[in-house]
C-alpha cells in the first residue's frame, strides 16, 4: 500500500526533521522576532512582538513534547478550513507520528496565524534576515553567473552562429536549467546542517561541473522538445510557468533561467509563483523578489557593508570590482525591463501552501488549473514542491514520474518539469538497482532501511511528464 512518509519512522528524514530541525528553525524564528522587538521604539510593536515570542515558545514545546493538534484559527484566509478538514483526517497522529508532508505544512501556517492576527506585524518575514544573509554569502557565484549571463545575452542578441544551431541551443538550454536546478541545493532549511562556507562550495561553475554525475535522470531534452514544438506551431505567445521554491540564490538563478528563456526566444512570457506566506524557511515571498531586484540596482552597500558578524570579527568586505557592478545592473536592467513590460510576471496563488499532495490541482484549484493550461512548460523547483507532485509516498522508486504525479500527469494537459535536488525520502523514476546502488555507497543509508543518499541535496533529478 502506498504510505506517505511518517515523523514517526525511525528511517525516514521525516524523524530527524520532526526532532532535531523544527526546534532549531522555531528557535531562529524566536530569535529573530526578539531582535527586531529589541529593535523597535514602537512600544504596541513591541509588546505584540513579546506575544508573538510567547507563541513561538509555546509552539515549540508543543512539538517536542508531541502535544495534540490544535485546529488553525480562522484568521481571515480561507485556507484554514482546508487544514482543519485534513487534521480531522488524522485522527490521533501527533507531531513527532504523522505524516510528515501535512505537519510540516501545518508548523508553517500555524506561525503564520501569529502574524496574521496581530496588528503591527502582519506582513513581518520572520526568515528575512536570513534569506539575506545567505544571499549576501553567496556573492562569488552571484557575480560569477552576472558575467556569464551577460555574455550570453549578448551572443544571443548577436544572433551568433554558436547560439542558433539546434544543438548548441540544446546545450544552452540545460546549461541554464543545471544553473537552476544546483540553486535548490542551497535552501536555509537544511542550513541546521551546512556552514556559509560548505554553501559557496554548492555554487558556481566548477562545482556544478563535478555535480553533473550526480544528476540521476535527466529529461531535459524532453522539456526543450517541448518548448520547441510550440514554437514550431507558431504560437505567438508561448509561456513558461516556474514554481519557485527558495529566495536568495535559488531566486536568482530562476531569473537566470526566465531572462535566458525570453530572451533566447523559447518563450514569450515568464509567470513566477512565489508563496504567500513565510515557508518553510526561505522560499519566495511577493517582496522577496521586489527585494531582489533591488538589491541588483544598488549592490554596493548590500556587499560592502559589513554585517553584524563580520563587524564582531572586524572583518571589512572586499569592495565590488566595476566590471561587477556593472554586470549586476545589466541584470537589473534586463530583468526590470522584462518586469516592466509585462513578460516577467509574478503570480502568488494561496493554493501553493495548502498541505496537500499536488495531484488533486484540477479539481481543488479549477481556476488555477485553467490559467496553467496555458502554459507550455511548469517548472517546479525544489524538494518540497516535488513531494506535494509524488504526494510524498514511499513508492517504488523505479515508479514513473508521470504515473506518480497522478492527476497532474498524462491527459493533464500540463507538461511539468521538475528540477529537484534531493533532499527527502521520496524518490522516483530511478533505473532498476539504482536506489540499491546508491544505499551501498558511504553514508548511503546501507541495510538500515533508510534513503540516507537522498537526503543532502548532493543528488539531483530532471524529471518530465508530457501531458499536453
Ligand atoms: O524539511 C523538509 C523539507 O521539505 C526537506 O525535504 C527539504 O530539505 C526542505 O524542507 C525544503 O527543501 P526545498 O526548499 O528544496 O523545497
Ligand atoms: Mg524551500
Amino acid at each position: 500500500m502506498l504510505t506517505p512518509y511518517s515523523t514517526g519512522d525511525k528511517n525516514s528524514f521525516a524523524w530527524q526533521t520532526a526532532r532535531v530541525r523544527w526546534p532549531v528553525i522555531l528557535t531562529q524564528a524566536i530569535d529573530d522576532v526578539y531582535r527586531t522587538v529589541s529593535a523597535t521604539k514602537d512600544e504596541a510593536k513591541q509588546e505584540e512582538g513579546k506575544k508573538i515570542v510567547e507563541k513561538l515558545a509555546n509552539l515549540k514545546y508543543e512539538v517536542q513534547h508531541d502535544r495534540p493538534l490544535a485546529p488553525i484559527e480562522d484568521d481571515g484566509f480561507p485556507d484554514f478550513a482546508v487544514y482543519n478538514e485534513e487534521l480531522k483526517k488524522m485522527g490521533s497522529a501527533g507531531w513527532l507520528n504523522g505524516s510528515w508532508l501535512f505537519l510540516e505544512c501545518y508548523l508553517y501556517r500555524r506561525i503564520s496565524t501569529f502574524f496574521s492576527q496581530s496588528k503591527q506585524w502582519k506582513d513581518y518575514d520572520i526568515f528575512n534576515r536570513q534569506k539575506i544573509n545567505t544571499f549576501r554569502s553567496s556573492r562569488p557565484a552571484v557575480l560569477e553567473l552576472a558575467a556569464r549571463y551577460k555574455e550570453l545575452v549578448k551572443d544571443l542578441r548577436a544572433d551568433k552562429e554558436a547560439t542558433h544551431d539546434e544543438e548548441a541551443e540544446r546545450l544552452l538550454f540545460s546549461e541554464m536549467c543545471e544553473v537552476c536546478l544546483w540553486g535548490n541545493a542551497t535552501d536555509l532549511s537544511l542550513l541546521t546542517t551546512l556552514t556559509y562556507e560548505d554553501i559557496q562550495k554548492l555554487q558556481g561553475s566548477e562545482a556544478r561541473k563535478s555535480a553533473e554525475k550526480n544528476i540521476l535522470i535527466n529529461d531535459l531534452p524532453a522539456a526543450f522538445d517541448a518548448l520547441k514544438k510550440a514554437k514550431a506551431e507558431g504560437k505567438a505567445e508561448r509561456r513558461v510557468d516556474i514554481i519557485l521554491d527558495n529566495a536568495g540564490f535559488e531566486l536568482y538563478v530562476d531569473l537566470v533561467l526566465a531572462g535566458y528563456l525570453l530572451t533566447a526566444g523559447l518563450a514569450t512570457h515568464v509567470v513566477l509563483h512565489p508563496k504567500s506566506i513565510p515557508w518553510f524557511v526561505s522560499d519566495v515571498l511577493p517582496s522577496d523578489f521586489a527585494e531582489t531586484l533591488s538589491l541588483l540596482a544598488n549592490p554596493k552597500p548590500f556587499y560592502e557593508t559589513p554585517s553584524d558578524d563580520e563587524q564582531l570579527q572586524g572583518i571589512t568586505p572586499a569592495p565590488l570590482a566595476a566590471v561587477d557592478e556593472a554586470n549586476l545592473a545589466f541584470l537589473f536592467q534586463e530583468w526590470s525591463k522584462f518586469h516592466a513590460e509585462g513578460q516577467l510576471i509574478i503570480r502568488p496563488n494561496r493554493y501553493w501552501t495548502r498541505p496537500t499532495p499536488f495531484w488533486n490541482l484540477p479539481e481543488e484549484a479549477k481556476d488555477l488549473y485553467e490559467d496553467l493550461k496555458a502554459s507550455e512548460l511548469i517548472v517546479f523547483k525544489g524538494d518540497l514542491n516535488y513531494r506535494k507532485l509524488t504526494g510524498d509516498c514511499d513508492w517504488d522508486p523505479t515508479t514513473p514520474f508521470p504515473e506518480a504525479i497522478k492527476g497532474m500527469g498524462p491527459g493533464s494537459g500540463l507538461n511539468i518539469l521538475s528540477l529537484r535536488t534531493c533532499k527527502a525520502d521520496v524518490v522516483v523514476g530511478l533505473p532498476p538497482g539504482k536506489d540499491e546502488e546508491l544505499k551501498a555507497t558511504e553514508g548511503g543509508g546501507g541495510d538500515s532501511g533508510a534513503r540516507q543518499w537522498g537526503w543532502n541535496g548532493k543528488w539531483a533529478v530532471m524529471s518530465f511528464s508530457g501531458g499536453k
